[in-house]
Order: structure tokens, then C-alpha cells, then sequence
């Protein structure tokens, strides 16, 4: 090697590490990719093989992440957290596999949402009839609708395998402590018989609407929703990750726990007198920090159209109405 080629050389190392080290400093600590590669370098042919022929056996088998989850379809979006909890994008389940896994356990699925005040009738009809359509088709559904008048409530169709629990609770004055009451509400309904009539429990805004299919690759033992507004934020990034409470769920024994947990948040604060910047987001927040989500839902699952759309985003399963604050919160 004459002496060009040692310089060569020379600056294609110290070149690597610069890369190396830019790399490492700029990890999201809670990503990892290094499960995602794992099943890309190990022959797929031979893995599903080897599922399938234990599936004969045992149809009851608990169905393992990666009979079904497939990030090397979506290199360009994080797919797998640290903890190895899966990020689900489009293009990276196996639709079949888990339809076919969620129909032999015959499975219910609970969706709670609270109308209050002028939310009634306003959003809850384009929030159910959407729901019946797109929310867990095939499977069993109980929404389990709040309201605060149930007079005003009106008479919705729905599919077969739905229906529809009308519960009338009473409201707090202040806007702020609405969170508080929907936190309280649902772990009091989740204990007095939720718990008995679903195996899964999902959480969510009525003032945002379902526009595709909103399946069982859905489901986990603890689900959580990314903040539309992180995808922005390179800062969220690079401290881990944000999520949005207007999606959340789980098992009902881990809702519960979610609900009950941050209900104390906010009664503490309350008690020293302090708000927490947006409420109960930060709350769910602390939560999900210690106890961390086994299910992330992308940005696909809650989208706001505020944002322009940016390419990853394939699909739109819910989003955002446009929000008529002045107009519906004065009412309550
Ligand atoms: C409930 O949440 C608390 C606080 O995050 C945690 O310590 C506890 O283990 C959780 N319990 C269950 C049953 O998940």
C-alpha cells in the first residue's frame, strides 16, 4: 500500500466513526431496530414453517409477534420500540393469521366514549355509525356510550354482532376536571361489569371519526396512541416517544389500572394545587413511562388533517373533526 492509499484508508475510518458516533448520539433510546433485522436476516420461509406446524397442534397457542408482525415491510418508519413492543403501520401485519387467531378465541371487544353537553349532538351519531362500519368487523362490539341526557340520545341501527350501552352520568363543572370524571367513570363501569363482558377494552374521543378498517392487529394487553403532533417534533424523537390520550386500551383488568392511576395523578395535583400542562395527556403519559405499552398504535390510527399529510402515512383509520371549542365547551 504506497502512501495515497494509507491516506485513503486513513480518512475512510475516521470518516466511519464520525458516522458511527453521529448514529449513536441521535438514537431514539427507545427504538430499536436491532429485533426488526433479526427477522430480516433469519429466513422467513423457515420461521413460518416452524409456526405453523405448532399451530397444528395446538390451536390455542398464544400467537407470538412475529407470527404475524413484519417490519421489514416499513423500513422507513419505527416499527419496533426498545422493550420490543410492536409500532403497527400498514404493510406490516398479516391480516389473516390474527383474524384467524381472534374468530377461534371469539372474542368481545368494549369501546367506551363520552358525549357531554352539546357533544351529543354534535359528534355521536358520526362517531357510532363509522364505529359500526369500521371498528373490529367480524368480532363482537359493546360501545359503551356516556352521556349526560340520555333523552337526547337517538336510536342507531347497528351491525349484528354490535350493540349499543347507554349510560347517563353526571358532569363536573369545570372543563379540567372533566378528565378527571371520564378517568373515574370508566375504572367504577370496568369494575361493576365491563370486566365480565369484554376481553378487550379500547378508550376514545367521540369527536373523532373512523374512516377504515380498525381491526384486531389492534389489540394488546396495553395499547397506545402516538401523538399526531410527535411526527413534528424531531425533539419527541429523540426523547422517546408521546402518546395522545384519545386513543387507549387494553386487557380491562390493564384499563383499569391505566384509569386508576391517573385519576390519583390528577387528585394529587389537585390537592397541591397544580395543573399538569394538557391535563390528562401527561398523566397517561407518566403512566405508560413506567408501565410500557405491549401495543403502539402509529400515527395512521389518529391522524389530524391540521398536519399535512406526510408520505408514511398510507392510511387513515380515524381522525380528528374539527374541534368547536368555544361552542361546546361553554355549555358544559
Ligand atoms: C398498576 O400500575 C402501577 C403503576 O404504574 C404498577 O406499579 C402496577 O404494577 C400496575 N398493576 C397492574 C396489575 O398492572
Amino acid at each position: 500500500v504506497n502512501v495515497k492509499g494509507k491516506v485513503i484508508l486513513s480518512k475512510l475510518v475516521v470518516s466511519t466513526v464520525i458516522i458511527v458516533f453521529w448514529e449513536y448520539i441521535n438514537r431514539n433510546p427507545e427504538v430499536d431496530d436491532s429485533s426488526a433485522q433479526k427477522s430480516w436476516w433469519f429466513p422467513s420461509w423457515f420461521n413460518n414453517g416452524k409456526r405453523r406446524d405448532r399451530r397444528k397442534e395446538d390451536d390455542t397457542t398464544e400467537l407470538q409477534l412475529w407470527d404475524w408482525f413484519n417490519p421489514k415491510k416499513r423500513p422507513e418508519v419505527v416499527r419496533v420500540t426498545r422493550w420490543k413492543a410492536p409500532v403497527v403501520w400498514k404493510g406490516t401485519y398479516n391480516k389473516a393469521i390474527l383474524g384467524n387467531y381472534y374468530a377461534k378465541q371469539k372474542i368481545t371487544v368494549g369501546l367506551t366514549a363520552f358525549a357531554i353537553g352539546r357533544y351529543i349532538e354534535h359528534y355521536l351519531e358520526e362517531f357510532i355509525t363509522p364505529a359500526d362500519r369500521y371498528f373490529m368487523v367480524g368480532h363482537k362490539v359493546i360501545f359503551y356510550i356516556m352521556v349526560d341526557d340520555v333523552s337526547k340520545v337517538l336510536f342507531l341501527e347497528l351491525g349484528p354482532l354490535h350493540s349499543l350501552k347507554v349510560f347517563e352520568v353526571k358532569p363536573e363543572n369545570r372543563w379540567q376536571h372533566i378528565s378527571m370524571m371520564l378517568v373515574k367513570i370508566i375504572g367504577e363501569h370496568i369494575l361493576a361489569h365491563i370486566q365480565h363482558e369484554v376481553d378487550f377494552l379500547f378508550c376514545m374521543d367521540v369527536d373523532q371519526v373512523f374512516q377504515d378498517n380498525f381491526g384486531v392487529k389492534t389489540l394488546g394487553q396495553s395499547v397506545a396512541q402516538l401523538q399526531p403532533w410527535w411526527y413534528k417534533h424531531t425533539f419527541h424523537l429523540a426523547r422517546g416517544f408521546y402518546y395522545h390520550t384519545a386513543i387507549f386500551g387494553g386487557t380491562p383488568i390493564q384499563v383499569l389500572n391505566i384509569t386508576q392511576e391517573c385519576f390519583k395523578g390528577i387528585l394529587l395535583e389537585k390537592k397541591n394545587d397544580i395543573e399538569a400542562e394538557w391535563h390528562d395527556e401527561s398523566h397517561l403519559n407518566k403512566y405508560f413511562l413506567l408501565d410500557k405499552p405491549s401495543k403502539i398504535l402509529s400515527l395512521e390510527y389518529c391522524w389530524d388533517y391540521h398536519i399535512s399529510l406526510p408520505s408514511d402515512i398510507k392510511t387513515v383509520k380515524r381522525s380528528w373533526q374539527t374541534k368547536e371549542y368555544n361552542l361546546v365547551r361553554n355549555i358544559i
